[in-house]
């Protein structure tokens, strides 16, 4: 049942293009910034292990699911879900997936391009030599001094979203290929780098315990749920942006291989973050469950001090800032692209408006740092001591993907007619093809909602576990 739908936005040269727009957005603060820290704060090894179990269990077939739809529909997820519920005679509602999706990713971007703007400010500070040999206290004061400036904050981010809606703008593939294909072998390159100094400088072993050593005590339901969020979040999954760029795919390309070659580099990287990053942390006697400010007051200690720090740590944040641009780039365009669909407009308003939106909500993660550190609304509820951005962050990552990528699971797997599935996955190994099937029916939905549930602690009350 082949279908004859083509993309009005374009298409992929190749499908290493895809391969490599793919790996830029999931390759992204994710890796470098969000993993170590939330692998610092959940006890480094056990949240290690349960991350790598839910890109292998839950990553690859929602990545499979994401890629597949996008390329059946050909159109920006909210569309995509529409003509392919029309088309496998289920209910219209399923477009709401894509409208959850286009809201996650205004709400992701809104923090991102403020995180962003932190490793620009960076580029500036290491580059004008306010690191050279300071004191690890010294660096800390450096980055308190720039998130308790609203000003600062709002400067960067206001310019990290005006270089994304560049892009956007411009059309998605143009430009992306080549950042892509350059900047991120460079990036991998300079990880390398500070793990070579990690290993003579800091302390390696100490470094090499906490990440791979899984201290099954320091585990409860929200670690686990908070490991699955982050494996959603840095494949880039369960919001559509994924299916966005399938959309774009040629015919030809193979669905499986493709997802696993993502898969399997972004999780390198992450990887090769923490082992950079976690030893200079026990060396200088840093805390590991500091949060968010973790590789800012990490790195720049070691950049600090090495031989030609100045250069390589300005260069370092400005891969850093390329990289969290291809993310961003993906977290938008699926609104952007559903704009120009239903209201014929140009890209260039459609970028305008959306980027608008995402910049007026990340106002709220610029003061979450400063003047509104905690929201007073929420005092008397479990939300007590939250500011904006951790209740964003959270939300996001831990309910919104995760649910996204398993309704996007049982909608390849289950709605979808096995013609359609098979005619778009054009399968060549029938024994893979059913390990997909399986995993995406029972694996990937029982799982996500398993967690779920055990989260807000219903397991626990029926004595299930
Ligand atoms: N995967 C990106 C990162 O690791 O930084 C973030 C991201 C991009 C999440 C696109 C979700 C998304 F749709």
């Amino acid at each position: 049942m082949a279908t004859v739908r083509t993309s009005i936005h374009g298409y992929w040269s190749s499908r290493f293009a895809f391969v490599l727009a793919a790996s830029g957005s999931a390759i992204g603060l994710g890796n470098i910034w969000k993993f170590p820290y939330m692998a610092g704060e959940n006890g480094g090894g056990a949240f290690v292990l349960l991350y790598l179990v839910c890109v292998a269990l839950f990553g690859v077939p929602v990545m499979m699911a994401e890629i597949l739809l996008g390329r059946r529909g050909r159109s920006s997820p909210m569309n995509t879900m529409r003509v392919l519920a029309a088309e496998e005679k289920c209910s219209s509602s399923w477009n709401l997936l894509g409208l959850m999706g286009v809201l996650a990713g205004f709400l992701i971007l809104s923090y991102y391009s403020v995180i962003a703007g932190w490793a620009l400010d960076y580029v500036v500070e290491i580059g004008s030599g306010s690191f050279v040999n300071v004191t690890r206290d010294e660096a800390g004061e450096v980055f308190t001094n720039l998130i308790s400036s609203p000003r600062r904050l709002l400067f960067w981010h206001t310019l990290f979203m005006v270089l994304t809606m560049v892009v956007v703008a411009r059309g998605v593939s143009k430009g992306l290929e080549i950042a892509v294909r350059l900047l991120m072998p460079a990036l991998l390159f300079l990880v390398l780098v500070m793990i070579a100094y990690a290993m003579v400088k800091g302390d390696f072993y100490a470094g090499l315990k906490f990440l791979f050593t899984p201290d099954f005590s320091k585990l409860s339901p929200g670690v686990v749920l908070k490991a699955m969020g982050q494996a959603f979040f840095s494949l880039s999954l369960g919001m559509g942006a994924i299916m966005m760029y399938g959309s774009y795919l040629p015919r030809d390309a193979s669905i499986a291989t493709t997802s696993f070659q993502v898969a399997i580099v972004d999780t390198v990287v992450a990887v090769l973050a923490g082992l950079a990053i976690f030893p200079i942390v026990f060396a200088n006697g840093l805390e590991a469950g500091q949060g968010p400010g973790l590789i800012f007051n990490t790195l720049p200690l070691a950049f600090g001090q090495m031989m030609g720090g100045v250069f390589f740590g300005a260069i370092f944040f400005v891969l850093l800032v390329f990289a969290a641009w291809t993310s961003a780039i993906s977290l938008i365009e699926p609104a952007v692209a559903w704009l120009i669909e239903k209201f014929s407009i140009s890209r260039l308003w459609s970028s305008l408006i959306c980027g608008g939106i995402a910049w007026v909500i990340g106002l709220g993660t610029v003061f979450s740092f400063n003047n509104w550190k905690r929201i007073e609304l929420f005092n008397d509820t479990f939300l007590a001591g939250k500011s904006f951005f951790d209740l964003l962050e959270y939300t996001t990552s831990n309910i919104m993907l995760p649910l996204g990528g398993v309704l996007i699971c049982i909608f390849a797997a289950w709605f979808m007619r096995e013609p359609s599935r098979r005619d778009e996955l054009q399968i060549v190994n029938e024994g893979a093809y059913h390990v997909w099937r399986f995993l995406a029916r029972y694996i990937t939905p029982l799982g996500v909602i398993l967690i779920f549930l055990h989260a807000i602690g219903i397991l626990e009350k029926l004595h299930i576990t």
